[in-house]
Protein backbone atom coordinates (compact mmCIF):
# COMPACT_ATOMS: atom_id res chain seq x y z
CA UNK A 1 0.00 0.00 0.00
CA UNK A 2 3.11 2.34 -0.41
CA UNK A 3 4.26 4.93 -1.94
CA UNK A 4 8.77 4.69 -3.12
CA UNK A 5 10.24 8.42 -3.30
CA UNK A 6 12.57 7.47 -6.81
CA UNK A 7 14.42 10.82 -6.68
CA UNK A 8 13.97 14.57 -5.85
CA UNK A 9 15.22 17.57 -6.98
CA UNK A 10 14.40 21.29 -6.90
CA UNK A 11 15.14 25.01 -7.61
CA UNK A 12 15.84 28.07 -6.12
CA UNK A 13 15.79 31.37 -8.08
CA UNK A 14 19.40 33.52 -7.58
CA UNK A 15 17.77 36.63 -6.26
CA UNK A 16 18.24 37.19 -2.39
CA UNK A 17 16.10 38.67 -0.11
CA UNK A 18 17.91 39.36 3.54
CA UNK A 19 16.36 40.89 6.57
CA UNK A 20 18.84 44.00 6.31
CA UNK A 21 17.01 44.33 2.66
CA UNK A 22 13.60 44.19 4.08
CA UNK A 23 14.33 47.11 6.19
CA UNK A 24 14.53 49.33 3.29
CA UNK A 25 10.58 48.80 2.65
CA UNK A 26 9.65 48.52 6.72
CA UNK A 27 10.27 49.36 9.62
CA UNK A 28 11.25 45.55 11.13
CA UNK A 29 15.22 44.77 12.21
CA UNK A 30 16.85 41.47 11.50
CA UNK A 31 16.66 40.73 15.60
CA UNK A 32 12.82 40.68 15.42
CA UNK A 33 12.34 38.63 12.61
CA UNK A 34 15.11 36.04 13.29
CA UNK A 35 13.63 35.39 16.94
CA UNK A 36 10.27 35.67 15.75
CA UNK A 37 10.49 33.64 12.87
CA UNK A 38 13.97 31.74 11.79
CA UNK A 39 14.11 33.51 9.24
CA UNK A 40 17.38 35.38 7.99
CA UNK A 41 17.11 35.43 3.87
CA UNK A 42 14.64 34.08 0.95
CA UNK A 43 15.19 33.21 -2.06
CA UNK A 44 12.57 35.46 -4.68
CA UNK A 45 12.65 35.16 -8.65
CA UNK A 46 13.92 38.48 -10.60
CA UNK A 47 11.68 37.81 -13.66
CA UNK A 48 12.10 33.89 -14.43
CA UNK A 49 7.99 32.73 -14.75
CA UNK A 50 6.91 29.60 -12.23
CA UNK A 51 6.19 27.06 -14.78
CA UNK A 52 10.78 27.43 -14.92
CA UNK A 53 11.01 27.05 -11.40
CA UNK A 54 8.81 24.40 -11.34
CA UNK A 55 10.37 22.65 -14.74
CA UNK A 56 13.68 23.14 -13.79
CA UNK A 57 12.93 21.30 -10.08
CA UNK A 58 11.69 18.45 -12.36
CA UNK A 59 14.00 17.83 -14.27
CA UNK A 60 16.48 17.51 -11.66
CA UNK A 61 13.96 15.22 -9.93
CA UNK A 62 13.85 12.91 -13.13
CA UNK A 63 17.59 12.60 -13.15
CA UNK A 64 17.76 11.38 -9.92
CA UNK A 65 15.23 9.14 -10.20
CA UNK A 66 17.12 7.83 -13.51
CA UNK A 67 13.87 7.23 -15.62
CA UNK A 68 12.32 7.79 -19.08
CA UNK A 69 10.16 10.67 -19.01
CA UNK A 70 8.25 8.90 -21.17
CA UNK A 71 7.07 6.64 -18.62
CA UNK A 72 5.39 9.02 -16.45
CA UNK A 73 1.85 8.43 -15.90
CA UNK A 74 0.78 11.31 -14.16
CA UNK A 75 2.14 14.86 -13.35
CA UNK A 76 0.39 16.92 -10.52
CA UNK A 77 1.72 20.53 -9.87
CA UNK A 78 0.77 21.97 -6.96
CA UNK A 79 0.69 25.98 -6.68
CA UNK A 80 -1.40 29.16 -5.71
CA UNK A 81 0.96 31.22 -7.98
CA UNK A 82 0.41 29.88 -11.17
CA UNK A 83 1.46 32.29 -14.30
CA UNK A 84 -1.99 31.40 -16.02
CA UNK A 85 -5.28 30.87 -15.39
CA UNK A 86 -5.15 27.79 -18.55
CA UNK A 87 -3.14 25.95 -19.72
CA UNK A 88 -2.30 24.16 -15.96
CA UNK A 89 1.28 24.30 -14.97
CA UNK A 90 1.59 20.72 -15.04
CA UNK A 91 1.09 20.59 -19.15
CA UNK A 92 3.22 23.01 -19.39
CA UNK A 93 6.07 21.02 -17.15
CA UNK A 94 4.57 18.21 -19.30
CA UNK A 95 6.42 19.88 -22.43
CA UNK A 96 9.50 21.08 -20.62
CA UNK A 97 10.56 17.24 -19.11
CA UNK A 98 8.89 15.52 -22.44
CA UNK A 99 6.43 13.21 -19.88
CA UNK A 100 4.53 13.16 -23.17
CA UNK A 101 2.33 10.11 -22.00
CA UNK A 102 1.39 11.79 -18.65
CA UNK A 103 -2.17 12.96 -17.80
CA UNK A 104 -1.84 16.35 -16.06
CA UNK A 105 -3.28 18.73 -13.85
CA UNK A 106 -2.75 21.40 -11.00
CA UNK A 107 -4.00 21.16 -7.25
CA UNK A 108 -4.45 24.10 -4.61
CA UNK A 109 -4.32 23.05 -1.52
CA UNK A 110 -1.51 25.80 -0.43
CA UNK A 111 1.19 25.02 1.68
CA UNK A 112 -0.39 21.33 2.57
CA UNK A 113 -0.18 21.08 -1.53
CA UNK A 114 2.51 18.97 -1.83
CA UNK A 115 1.42 16.46 0.31
CA UNK A 116 -1.99 16.52 -0.81
CA UNK A 117 -0.67 15.58 -4.24
CA UNK A 118 1.34 13.03 -2.99
CA UNK A 119 -1.31 11.51 -1.79
CA UNK A 120 -3.10 11.82 -4.83
CA UNK A 121 -0.57 10.58 -6.61
CA UNK A 122 -0.09 7.44 -4.69
CA UNK A 123 -3.83 6.70 -5.06
CA UNK A 124 -3.76 6.91 -8.91
CA UNK A 125 -0.72 4.61 -9.06
CA UNK A 126 -2.47 2.45 -7.07
CA UNK A 127 -5.84 2.13 -8.92
CA UNK A 128 -4.46 2.37 -12.40
CA UNK A 129 -1.86 -0.81 -12.71
CA UNK A 130 -0.43 0.26 -16.01
CA UNK A 131 1.05 2.91 -15.16
CA UNK A 132 4.25 3.68 -13.83
CA UNK A 133 6.00 6.65 -12.38
CA UNK A 134 4.16 9.97 -11.26
CA UNK A 135 5.88 13.53 -10.79
CA UNK A 136 4.43 15.73 -8.34
CA UNK A 137 5.89 19.15 -8.36
CA UNK A 138 5.36 22.38 -6.08
CA UNK A 139 6.62 25.56 -7.84
CA UNK A 140 5.68 29.19 -5.76
CA UNK A 141 6.24 32.60 -6.48
CA UNK A 142 4.89 33.91 -3.19
CA UNK A 143 7.15 37.46 -3.68
CA UNK A 144 4.44 37.86 -6.44
CA UNK A 145 1.45 38.13 -3.83
CA UNK A 146 3.01 39.70 -0.94
CA UNK A 147 2.20 42.75 0.51
CA UNK A 148 5.59 44.63 1.08
CA UNK A 149 3.61 47.11 2.89
CA UNK A 150 2.38 44.73 5.36
CA UNK A 151 5.68 44.11 7.58
CA UNK A 152 3.94 41.45 9.93
CA UNK A 153 3.42 38.84 6.79
CA UNK A 154 5.63 40.01 4.11
CA UNK A 155 8.76 38.96 6.13
CA UNK A 156 7.72 35.51 5.55
CA UNK A 157 7.67 34.67 2.35
CA UNK A 158 10.30 33.35 -0.36
CA UNK A 159 10.32 31.68 -4.08
CA UNK A 160 11.08 27.96 -5.11
CA UNK A 161 10.48 25.33 -6.36
CA UNK A 162 11.39 21.29 -5.79
CA UNK A 163 9.61 18.43 -7.28
CA UNK A 164 9.44 14.19 -6.31
CA UNK A 165 9.11 11.52 -9.18
CA UNK A 166 7.32 8.60 -7.08
CA UNK A 167 6.08 5.35 -7.67
CA UNK A 168 3.26 2.30 -5.97
CA UNK A 169 4.99 0.03 -3.87
CA UNK A 170 2.98 -2.79 -1.97
CA UNK A 171 4.00 -3.82 1.07
CA UNK A 172 5.89 -0.63 2.53
CA UNK A 173 4.83 1.87 5.27
CA UNK A 174 1.94 4.50 3.63
CA UNK A 175 -0.15 6.03 5.49
CA UNK A 176 -2.22 9.37 4.87
CA UNK A 177 -4.86 12.45 6.42
CA UNK A 178 -5.93 15.30 4.75
CA UNK A 179 -7.97 17.34 6.06
CA UNK A 180 -9.36 21.37 5.61
CA UNK A 181 -11.66 23.88 7.67
CA UNK A 182 -13.09 26.63 5.36
CA UNK A 183 -14.19 28.79 8.22
CA UNK A 184 -10.95 29.59 8.47
CA UNK A 185 -10.81 30.89 4.75
CA UNK A 186 -10.58 34.26 6.13
CA UNK A 187 -7.43 34.09 8.33
CA UNK A 188 -5.41 33.96 5.04
CA UNK A 189 -6.15 35.02 1.62
CA UNK A 190 -5.03 36.52 -1.90
CA UNK A 191 -7.55 37.84 -4.33
CA UNK A 192 -7.32 36.74 -7.82
CA UNK A 193 -6.32 39.29 -10.02
CA UNK A 194 -8.64 38.34 -12.56
CA UNK A 195 -10.86 41.11 -14.07
CA UNK A 196 -14.63 42.09 -13.61
CA UNK A 197 -16.39 40.37 -16.91
CA UNK A 198 -18.60 42.66 -18.76
CA UNK A 199 -21.57 41.91 -17.64
CA UNK A 200 -21.37 43.28 -14.05
CA UNK A 201 -24.02 44.99 -12.61
CA UNK A 202 -22.13 47.59 -10.22
CA UNK A 203 -25.18 46.85 -7.62
CA UNK A 204 -24.55 43.16 -7.61
CA UNK A 205 -20.55 43.84 -6.99
CA UNK A 206 -21.28 45.71 -4.47
CA UNK A 207 -22.67 42.95 -2.32
CA UNK A 208 -20.42 41.74 0.71
CA UNK A 209 -19.97 38.00 -1.26
CA UNK A 210 -17.98 37.11 1.53
CA UNK A 211 -16.27 38.02 5.34
CA UNK A 212 -13.38 37.55 3.64
CA UNK A 213 -12.72 39.56 0.55
CA UNK A 214 -11.52 43.15 1.07
CA UNK A 215 -8.49 43.69 -0.68
CA UNK A 216 -5.49 45.17 1.19
CA UNK A 217 -4.72 49.22 0.83
CA UNK A 218 -2.13 50.84 -0.77
CA UNK A 219 0.22 49.17 -3.71
CA UNK A 220 -0.79 45.77 -3.18
CA UNK A 221 -4.00 45.23 -3.79
CA UNK A 222 -3.65 40.85 -4.89
CA UNK A 223 -1.55 40.97 -1.82
CA UNK A 224 -1.97 37.97 1.00
CA UNK A 225 -3.81 39.18 4.19
CA UNK A 226 -3.21 37.04 6.88
CA UNK A 227 -4.02 37.45 10.47
CA UNK A 228 -0.89 36.08 11.57
CA UNK A 229 -1.94 34.92 14.97
CA UNK A 230 -4.99 32.30 14.41
CA UNK A 231 -3.26 31.09 11.60
CA UNK A 232 -0.32 30.47 14.11
CA UNK A 233 -2.64 28.85 16.54
CA UNK A 234 -4.29 26.46 13.32
CA UNK A 235 -1.00 25.32 12.78
CA UNK A 236 0.31 23.86 15.75
CA UNK A 237 -3.00 21.75 16.36
CA UNK A 238 -3.24 20.93 13.01
CA UNK A 239 0.20 19.80 12.48
CA UNK A 240 0.06 17.34 15.43
CA UNK A 241 -3.31 16.54 14.57
CA UNK A 242 -2.32 15.46 11.19
CA UNK A 243 0.41 13.08 11.76
CA UNK A 244 -1.50 11.41 14.19
CA UNK A 245 -4.54 10.78 12.84
CA UNK A 246 -2.04 9.25 9.53
CA UNK A 247 -0.76 7.26 12.25
CA UNK A 248 -3.50 5.98 14.34
CA UNK A 249 -4.94 4.58 10.88
CA UNK A 250 -1.98 2.07 10.51
CA UNK A 251 -1.34 1.86 14.16
CA UNK A 252 2.00 3.11 13.74
CA UNK A 253 4.07 5.05 16.50
CA UNK A 254 5.19 8.32 16.13
CA UNK A 255 8.25 7.97 18.02
CA UNK A 256 9.74 5.32 15.94
CA UNK A 257 9.94 8.25 12.95
CA UNK A 258 13.33 8.64 12.04
CA UNK A 259 12.77 12.30 10.36
CA UNK A 260 10.02 14.49 10.17
CA UNK A 261 9.82 17.05 7.13
CA UNK A 262 7.26 20.22 8.25
CA UNK A 263 6.10 23.05 6.35
CA UNK A 264 8.13 26.07 7.36
CA UNK A 265 6.73 28.68 7.80
CA UNK A 266 7.84 29.91 11.09
CA UNK A 267 10.38 28.37 13.60
CA UNK A 268 8.03 28.63 16.55
CA UNK A 269 5.18 26.85 14.96
CA UNK A 270 7.53 23.65 14.13
CA UNK A 271 8.80 23.57 17.48
CA UNK A 272 5.13 24.12 19.49
CA UNK A 273 4.05 21.26 17.32
CA UNK A 274 7.13 19.34 17.63
CA UNK A 275 6.29 19.58 21.71
CA UNK A 276 2.32 18.44 21.25
CA UNK A 277 3.73 15.25 19.07
CA UNK A 278 6.77 14.96 21.99
CA UNK A 279 8.83 14.15 19.36
CA UNK A 280 12.70 15.72 19.76
CA UNK A 281 13.89 18.73 17.29
CA UNK A 282 16.68 16.52 16.15
CA UNK A 283 14.57 14.61 14.48
CA UNK A 284 13.01 17.75 12.24
CA UNK A 285 14.30 18.93 9.14
CA UNK A 286 14.65 22.48 9.22
CA UNK A 287 15.64 25.20 6.75
CA UNK A 288 13.70 28.12 6.82
CA UNK A 289 16.44 30.23 7.62
CA UNK A 290 17.54 30.06 4.83
CA UNK A 291 14.53 29.94 2.62
CA UNK A 292 11.77 31.30 4.48
CA UNK A 293 8.16 30.07 3.95
CA UNK A 294 7.84 28.96 0.15
CA UNK A 295 4.05 27.56 0.55
CA UNK A 296 4.03 24.05 -1.21
CA UNK A 297 7.42 24.07 -2.16
CA UNK A 298 8.90 24.13 1.68
CA UNK A 299 8.14 20.55 2.17
CA UNK A 300 9.35 19.45 -0.85
CA UNK A 301 12.54 21.61 -0.83
CA UNK A 302 13.28 20.82 2.79
CA UNK A 303 12.89 16.89 1.56
CA UNK A 304 15.28 17.45 -1.57
CA UNK A 305 18.41 18.95 0.56
CA UNK A 306 18.28 17.14 3.33
CA UNK A 307 18.24 13.72 0.97
CA UNK A 308 20.96 15.33 -0.72
CA UNK A 309 22.85 16.25 2.56
CA UNK A 310 22.56 12.88 3.94
CA UNK A 311 20.33 13.89 6.96
CA UNK A 312 17.34 11.81 5.08
CA UNK A 313 18.51 7.98 4.11
CA UNK A 314 16.90 4.99 2.25
CA UNK A 315 14.97 2.92 4.72
CA UNK A 316 13.93 6.27 7.05
CA UNK A 317 10.52 6.32 8.27
CA UNK A 318 9.50 9.69 7.68
CA UNK A 319 6.79 11.90 8.07
CA UNK A 320 5.92 15.05 6.07
CA UNK A 321 3.16 17.00 7.29
CA UNK A 322 1.82 20.32 6.66
CA UNK A 323 -0.67 23.40 6.87
CA UNK A 324 -1.90 26.31 5.07
CA UNK A 325 -4.15 28.62 3.72
CA UNK A 326 -7.87 26.91 3.43
CA UNK A 327 -6.99 26.63 6.05
CA UNK A 328 -5.92 22.81 5.56
CA UNK A 329 -3.49 20.22 6.49
CA UNK A 330 -2.36 16.76 5.58
CA UNK A 331 0.26 14.30 7.11
CA UNK A 332 1.64 11.51 4.91
CA UNK A 333 4.20 8.68 6.42
CA UNK A 334 6.23 6.62 4.56
CA UNK A 335 9.36 5.34 4.15
CA UNK A 336 11.96 6.73 2.06
O1 LIG B 1 1.94 29.10 5.40
C1 LIG B 1 1.20 29.71 6.42
C2 LIG B 1 1.55 31.15 6.47
N1 LIG B 1 1.39 31.89 7.67
C3 LIG B 1 1.89 31.63 8.90
O2 LIG B 1 2.42 30.59 9.18
C4 LIG B 1 1.75 32.73 9.90
C5 LIG B 1 1.65 32.27 11.32
N2 LIG B 1 1.87 33.39 12.24
C6 LIG B 1 3.10 33.81 12.57
O3 LIG B 1 4.09 33.24 12.15
C7 LIG B 1 3.23 34.97 13.53
O4 LIG B 1 1.97 35.30 14.06
C8 LIG B 1 3.87 36.25 12.87
C9 LIG B 1 5.34 36.00 12.53
C10 LIG B 1 3.11 36.62 11.61
C11 LIG B 1 3.81 37.42 13.84
O5 LIG B 1 4.52 37.06 15.03
P1 LIG B 1 3.87 37.35 16.46
O6 LIG B 1 4.84 36.91 17.47
O7 LIG B 1 2.49 36.73 16.48
O8 LIG B 1 3.82 38.93 16.48
P2 LIG B 1 2.56 39.88 16.74
O9 LIG B 1 1.70 39.94 15.53
O10 LIG B 1 1.93 39.52 18.08
O11 LIG B 1 3.26 41.27 16.94
C12 LIG B 1 4.05 41.56 18.09
C13 LIG B 1 4.61 42.94 17.91
C14 LIG B 1 3.55 44.00 17.52
O12 LIG B 1 3.90 45.20 18.13
P3 LIG B 1 3.15 45.70 19.46
O13 LIG B 1 1.71 45.82 19.08
O14 LIG B 1 3.37 44.61 20.47
O15 LIG B 1 3.82 46.97 19.79
C15 LIG B 1 3.74 44.13 16.03
O16 LIG B 1 3.35 45.39 15.54
O17 LIG B 1 5.58 42.94 16.86
C16 LIG B 1 5.24 43.97 15.90
N3 LIG B 1 5.66 43.50 14.59
C17 LIG B 1 6.89 43.71 14.10
N4 LIG B 1 7.96 44.37 14.60
C18 LIG B 1 9.07 44.38 13.85
C19 LIG B 1 4.94 42.78 13.68
N5 LIG B 1 5.70 42.54 12.60
C20 LIG B 1 6.92 43.10 12.83
C21 LIG B 1 8.10 43.17 12.10
N6 LIG B 1 9.15 43.83 12.64
N7 LIG B 1 8.23 42.62 10.88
Amino acid sequence: MGLHILGTGSFKPDGMLTNEDLTKFIETNDEWIRTRTGISVRHVATGEPTWYMGAEAAKSAIDAAGIDPVEIALIIDTTITQDYCTPSMSCIIQRETGAVNAACFDLNAACSGFVYAMDMAHRFLKTEPDSKYALVIANEQLSRITNYEDRSSCILFGDGAAAAVVEYKEDTLYSSHLGADGTGAKYLFAKSALPDSPFVDEEKLSYEWHDFSSAPEGSYPHGMKQDGKEVYRFATHAMPKAAKAAADKIGFELSSLDKIVPHQANIRIIETAMKNLKLPMEKVVVNIKQHGNTSSASIPIALDEAVRSGEIKRGDKICLVGFGAGLTYAAIIMEY
